[in-house]
C-alpha cells in the first residue's frame, strides 16, 4: 500500500475536539488503527449486502480479466470506507496508492498520481467531495476514458493532446455525498453508503479487537462497550483500549460487563454512546432554543465547535438514533431525545448545560 499524501489537519482537529477520541497522540492512534484493520473480507464485519455486491463484482472483473468499476463509499466517519477500500485491493490482488483531496490541489498533483498508476492498481481518494473543478475535470476523461487530456501552447496554438492512462480503479470516499458534484458522482459504476453497524456487530469487532490487542474479555463486557460505540467500529475499537487500561489498573484485568459499565461511566460515555459535546448539543437546542428549530452555524458558536465537526461526527449519530431531527428551518430535539437527557418538551430549563 502506498501513501501518497495524507492531509489529516481535519480530521485531527475533528480528534481535537471530540471527548472521546482525545487524549490520544495522533501518530499513536494511527498505528493503533493501522494494526487492527481487517485486510480480508472475513475479517470485515457486517456491511453484509454491500460485501455479497462486492464480492461478485471483484470475480467478475477478475474473470474478465478488466478492472472494477469505480467505486464511491460513503457514510459518516470511522464506519470502514478506506478499510473496505484496503480490502478490494487484496482481493483483487491490486496496489493501492492512497491520497485525499486536498493534497490534490494543483493540476500537477492529480496528473502526476494518474500518470504513476499502473495496470489494474486501485487510486483511492479520500474526502472526494473536497476535489477542485480543475482537478475534477482531469479526472473525467481519466475516469471515462482513461485518458488525460493535456492542452499545450498558448492561446491561438493551443493544442489538446491525448494521454492514454492505464486500466485503474478509482475508490472515492466521503462523509458528504451531497457535495459531490453531480458528473463526478455519475462517472461511479458502485456507490454505497456505509451503515451503522449493529450492537451484534460491534460485539464481534470488539472482540477481534481485544484478541489483536491481547486482552481478556467477557461476551457481556465486549457487547456493554458495543452498545455506547454510536454504531461505530472506529469508536468501538477506542472504548476497548480505554476500559482495558481501566480493567488492568483499577480492576483484575479482565473487561466483564461491570467493568466496561463502570469504565465508560467515569469516561462520561452514556447508555447511548453519547459523549459530553453531544448531550451538550442537545441540552443547548433545549435550554436556549425550546427544542428547536435552530441552525447548525448558532449552535456551533454557542458551543465554540466547528460546524464541520457537527456536522460530520455528532449529528449523523444522533439523528440516526431519533434523538435529534433535521427540518428545514434547523435542528430539533426529539421526544426520544428530551426523554433521554430527562427533560420534558415545552419546559424552557433555565438552567446551563
Ligand atoms: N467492518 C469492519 N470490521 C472491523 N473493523 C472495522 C470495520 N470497519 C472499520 N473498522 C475499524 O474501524 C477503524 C476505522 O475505519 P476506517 O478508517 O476505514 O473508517 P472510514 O470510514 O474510512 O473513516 P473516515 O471517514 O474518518 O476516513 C479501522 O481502523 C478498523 O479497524
Ligand atoms: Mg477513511
Amino acid at each position: 500500500m502506498t501513501i501518497i499524501s495524507d492531509d489529516n489537519n481535519i480530521k485531527n482537529k475533528r480528534r481535537e475536539k471530540n471527548p472521546i477520541i482525545k487524549n490520544e497522540s495522533i501518530e499513536y492512534d494511527k498505528t493503533f488503527e493501522n494494526s487492527i484493520r481487517p485486510k480480508t473480507f472475513e475479517d470485515y464485519i457486517g456491511q453484509t449486502a454491500l460485501k455479497e455486491t462486492l464480492k461478485i463484482s471483484i470475480e467478475a472483473a477478475k474473470l474478465r480479466n478488466k478492472p472494477l468499476d469505480h467505486l464511491l463509499f460513503y457514510g459518516p466517519p470511522g464506519l470502514g470506507k478506506t478499510t473496505l477500500a484496503g480490502v478490494i485491493a487484496e482481493q483483487m490482488g491490486a496496489d493501492i496508492k492512497i491520497t485525499s483531496a486536498p493534497s490534490l490541489e494543483r493540476p500537477r498533483d492529480i496528473i502526476g498520481i494518474l500518470m504513476s498508476l499502473k495496470g489494474g492498481e486501485i487510486l483511492f481518494i479520500d474526502e472526494i467531495h473536497r476535489l477542485n473543478k480543475v482537478a475534477e475535470e482531469i479526472l473525467y476523461p481519466a475516469m471515462e476514458d482513461f485518458s488525460l487530456d493535456m492542452t499545450t501552447g498558448k492561446s491561438q496554438t493551443v493544442k489538446t493532446l491525448r494521454v492514454p492512462l492505464p486500466k485503474f480503479t478509482l475508490i472515492g470516499a466521503t462523509t458528504k455525498a451531497g457535495e459531490l458534484s453531480g458528473p463526478l458522482r455519475d462517472r461511479f459504476g458502485i456507490i454505497h453508503r456505509l451503515q451503522f453497524y449493529t450492537v451484534a456487530e460491534l460485539t464481534q469487532v470488539i472482540k477481534r479487537t481485544a484478541r489483536i490487542l491481547d486482552i481478556q474479555i467477557t461476551e457481556e463486557g465486549a457487547k456493554a462497550i458495543a452498545k455506547r460505540s454510536r454504531g461505530t467500529p472506529r469508536i468501538a475499537n477506542r472504548l476497548v483500549k480505554r476500559v482495558a487500561d481501566f480493567a488492568i489498573i483499577k480492576y483484575d484485568g479482565v473487561i466483564t460487563e461491570e467493568v466496561a459499565s463502570k469504565s465508560l461511566d467515569t469516561l462520561n460515555i452514556d447508555e447511548f454512546g453519547l459523549d459530553t459535546t453531544d448531550r451538550a448539543i442537545l441540552n443547548l437546542i433545549i435550554d436556549k432554543y425550546d427544542g428547536g428549530p435552530v441552525g447548525i452555524e448558532t449552535i456551533a458558536a454557542a458551543l465554540s465547535e466547528d460546524v464541520r465537526t457537527l456536522e460530520d461526527v455528532c449529528e449523523p449519530y444522533l439523528l440516526q438514533s431519533g434523538l435529534l431531527q433535521r427540518t428545514p428551518r434547523g435542528r430539533k430535539v426529539s421526544p426520544e431525545g428530551y426523554r433521554h437527557l430527562g427533560k420534558k418538551p415545552g419546559n424552557q430549563q433555565q438552567h446551563l448545560f
